[in-house]
């Protein structure tokens, strides 16, 4: 399984947002399958822990990349950090989010959603996926929110970015297939990440609870190939079956209004800061 999966997608995974939570989980996946890693994340510490960690488990090359996803130089400022290998998988976790009323939050906030969830993705799938149609194989995990699949009220631009990634994700895993490359968007409820903890969200009293991050990672690496949308968990796999397909949508919007202001009532702004 790792050489398959080695000659399918390495020699190098590049992740995109990989010092800790989610992210550092993507790392360990694909360091247990021998690709060597470019990990990048906006804090160096973070990146050299987890570099040393997984390189006292596991004997690869890590490359740690310390910078801002929403750069509007990305490309420039990673080439010279992949210039001289080949990336044979991309994934692209971070996001940026805020929990609140649209208009509570500047336009500069919103804006940022753009950079880092949207313009973010675009340019590594284009400029490493690009690549990987080139050398006619290779594969793409683009991580992607249950909020996106339908409106999502305190959470508006965010589940707007998401939906964004999940359409982007299916248009490609088409196209990009007939040329050996697979894609694939994860489409997750809550997971336990330091971001997701620093919320302090209360417990819902209906829906499942968060997932662990390892048990993301796990999961979502090993549907890559296998599927274009894949949500992690049974029980978000059931839940987003029944607000997706059986409930009308206003329904599922009021749902999505529910859950979140049962967990954040009236704390109405709530960002995600440099942890
Ligand atoms: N957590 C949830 O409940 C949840 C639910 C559904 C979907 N998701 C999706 O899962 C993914 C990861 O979730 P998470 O946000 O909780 O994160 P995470 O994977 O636990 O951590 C985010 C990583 O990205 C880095 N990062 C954050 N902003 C960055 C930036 N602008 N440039 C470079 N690196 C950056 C962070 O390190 P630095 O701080 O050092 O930069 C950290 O290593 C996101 O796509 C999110 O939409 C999460």
């Amino acid at each position: 399984m790792t050489a398959n999966f080695s000659d399918k997608y390495g020699p190098w995974g590049l992740i995109a947002g990989a010092s800790v939570g989610l992210g550092a989980a993507f790392a360990e996946e694909l360091a247990k399958r021998k690709l060597n890693l470019v990990l990048i994340a906006r804090r160096s510490e973070p990146l050299k822990k987890l570099e040393n960690e997984l390189k006292s488990r596991y004997d690869i090359d890590i490359r740690t990349v310390a910078l801002d996803l929403a750069s509007p130089n990305l490309i420039e400022e990673l080439s010279p950090h992949t210039d001289d290998i080949e990336i044979g998988m991309m994934i692209y976790d971070t996001a940026f989010h805020t929990i609140g009323a649209f208009f509570n939050q500047s336009l500069e906030n919103h804006l940022r959603h753009i950079d880092v969830n949207c313009r973010g993705p675009l340019m590594l799938t284009y400029h490493y996926g690009g690549k990987m149609m080139q050398r006619q194989r290779g594969g793409i995990i683009l991580m992607s929110s249950l909020s996106g699949f339908q409106g999502a009220p305190l959470l508006a631009n965010y589940g707007g970015t998401k939906a964004y990634n999940t359409v982007l994700g299916e248009g490609l895993w088409y196209e990009m297939r007939q040329h050996g490359v697979d894609v694939m968007v994860s489409v997750s409820g809550a997971i336990e990440t330091p971001n997701y903890i620093q919320t302090k969200p209360k417990k819902l009293s209906f829906g499942p609870g968060p997932m662990k991050p390892v048990d993301v990672a796990r999961e979502s690496v090993a549907a890559l190939g296998k599927t274009h949308t894949f949500v992690p968990g049974k029980m978000y796999r059931f839940s987003s079956f029944v607000t997706t397909r059986l409930m009308p949508r206003t329904m599922a919007i009021k749902i999505m209004a529910g859950s979140t202001e049962q967990m954040y009532g009236d704390r109405n702004l709530i960002t995600n800061p440099k942890l």
